[in-house]
């Protein structure tokens, strides 16, 4: 809460190839609230960095991820929509929450151990206190909500957790933010593992849509994904397959889950995995189009960045100057 506005914060990470889960689970829902939030939309490229990245490559995916932003739907004129590391607080905030959280915490946290095994050879103390920066992201903004996918769920319980410690010793420092999880999409399973979310870094591309895959390459995926052998279109947990297909349907129409299997009665796998693609593609070309255009619009762009890192900033610092203070750090003369 800023003043009486209620405030959003979420984020992206500006690695790897975004998949139609980064849109469902997340930028979807961003788009649907932000009239009613004062929003601030990050591209968190310091957590990038935990993983080693080519620097020219996160340079472009960067700016690339702040176009999607825009092609999405959402206004850089009204909705913060800034680069994580052009804001020096997020980092300073992070070291001081540091200090309010275990590393008892820190252990169970599944996607530092996802993560750990993955990259075993550069285990950095970035991957394990991650999830503490994305508290100091949240906290920082003093945000209400935080629309994110299922598999965000346990960080925001750590963000929750040390902002509830901080307060108790400070005094009310800190909004107490809550999660938004989106009711379709909130967990796109792989095409090719419908037990397994559907990840930018599976090896497997059929595995995943990808946001910039074209109409046949869409087609083609979705003719792969794997079903079973039922041979029925129903929504249950034991057809996994058949549930994520019609989840990623139902979410890209905006219709139930009983709207779409009764449309589908009767009906081969052949036809929904069809109607899916279909309007997966009627989501994602108008946003392709539009990411193209922005590229070519250098001048707009950069000037978006450089006012919105500002906006961002200025937000930032009325936090961290409170908070600074209530720690005992002395204060800066001017
Ligand atoms: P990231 O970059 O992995 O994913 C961005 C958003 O996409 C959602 N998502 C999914 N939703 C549904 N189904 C899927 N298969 C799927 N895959 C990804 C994620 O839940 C997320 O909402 N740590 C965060 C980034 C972050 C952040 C923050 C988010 C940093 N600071 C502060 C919110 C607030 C991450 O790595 O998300």
């Amino acid at each position: 809460m800023i003043g009486d506005t209620k405030v959003l914060f979420s984020g992206m990470q500006a690695t790897g190839n975004l998949t139609l889960g980064n849109y469902l689970g997340a930028l979807k829902n961003w788009v649907n609230l932000s009239e009613e939030y004062l929003c601030f939309y990050s591209v968190v490229d310091m957590h990038s960095i935990t993983v080693r990245q080519d620097p020219a490559e996160l340079r472009k995916r960067a700016r690339n991820l702040l176009h999607l932003y825009i092609a999405a739907g959402l206004d850089p004129e009204k909705a913060c929509i800034y680069f994580q590391s052009h804001v020096s607080g997020h980092a300073e905030l992070a070291w001081i929450l540091n200090c309010f959280t275990y590393m008892g915490e820190l252990n169970r946290m599944t996607q530092f151990k996802d993560k750990a095994a993955k990259h075993s050879d550069n285990i950095n103390a970035g991957l394990y206190t991650y999830p503490v920066l994305m508290a100091a992201d949240i906290l920082l903004y003093q945000a209400d909500v935080v629309p994110v996918g299922a598999d965000q769920m346990q960080h925001l319980e750590i963000t929750r957790d040390i902002a509830q410690r901080f307060n108790k010793i400070y005094g009310d420092v800190f909004t107490i933010p809550e999660p938004f999880v989106g009711k379709a999409g909130a967990r796109v399973m792989s095409l090719q593992n419908p037990e397994k979310k559907m990840s930018k870094s599976d090896e497997n591309p059929n595995a995943s849509i990808y946001l910039t895959d074209d109409p046949d390459t869409i087609v083609r995926k979705f003719k792969r994904a794997v079903t079973d052998s039922e041979g029925v279109i129903a929504y249950r947990d034991e057809q996994p397959g058949v549930r994520n297909l019609l989840d990623i349907y139902c979410a890209c129409t905006d219709k139930t889950p009983e709207e779409a299997v009764k449309e589908f009665a009767g009906q081969g796998y052949g036809t929904l995995k069809a109607a899916v693609a279909e309007s997966v593609v009627s989501v994602l070309r108008p946003i392709q189009d539009r990411v193209k255009e922005l590229e070519k619009d250098k001048a707009y762009i950069d000037r978006i960045i450089k006012e919105n890192a500002e906006k961002a900033e200025y937000y930032a610092n009325k936090t961290l100057r409170k908070v600074k203070h209530k720690i005992g750090y002395p204060d800066r003369i001017r």
